[in-house]
């Protein structure tokens, strides 16, 4: 492939971005807004990307690496298309989280060291404490909080998210 080709199909994949770079005026001193910004357009935050937010605010790769993994809520890693974020904090623990991430592991067929469905679809997190106790066990799915959620409830809720994503495609 030629390089302008190379450098025009860059341009392309690094377009939002450069968007994201303009609205912050590439001030190094944004550089977490930046890749908020960033992961929020792309879902993660690939070496290509980092690299390209470096050499626009004028910062050593490595610093901005250093960032980007120093914050929890950075990810390095591809992300599914829907982002589950199940709580393993105390309360929710204790009414049954474990049961809950199992079911959601097995619906998904995602395996050990794994928490990406292979199809793409779906990403489980567990995180700690969401701040919704009182609903324990908790989930949130992309956006939307599930409160007291039973392993039986799993494949009615995946369920309702893919057939909110075929109605959207129509
Ligand atoms: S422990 Fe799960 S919401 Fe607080």
């Amino acid at each position: 492939m030629d390089k302008a080709k190379v450098a025009a199909e860059m341009a392309e994949r690094m377009k939002d971005a450069e968007e994201v770079l303009k609205e912050n005026n590439y001030d190094k001193t944004r550089l977490v807004p930046i890749l908020q910004g960033v992961q929020a357009k792309y879902r993660w935050l690939s070496q290509d990307l980092l690299s390209y937010v470096a050499r626009a605010v004028g910062l050593p790769p490595a610093r901005v690496y250093g960032v980007a993994t120093f914050y929890a809520h950075f990810t390095l890693k591809p992300k599914g298309r829907h982002v589950i974020k199940l709580c393993d904090g105390t309360a929710c623990h204790v009414k049954g989280s474990t049961k809950l991430l199992d079911a959601l592991r097995g619906k998904l067929g995602i395996r050990d060291g794994e928490d990406t469905s292979r199809d793409g679809l779906f990403t489980v997190d567990t995180v700690s404490c969401l701040g919704a106790c009182g609903l324990a066990p908790v989930m949130v799915v992309d956006t939307d909080v599930h409160g007291q959620v039973k392993p039986d409830q799993v494949d009615a809720i995946l369920n309702a998210v893919l057939e909110k994503d075929k109605n959207e495609t129509k």
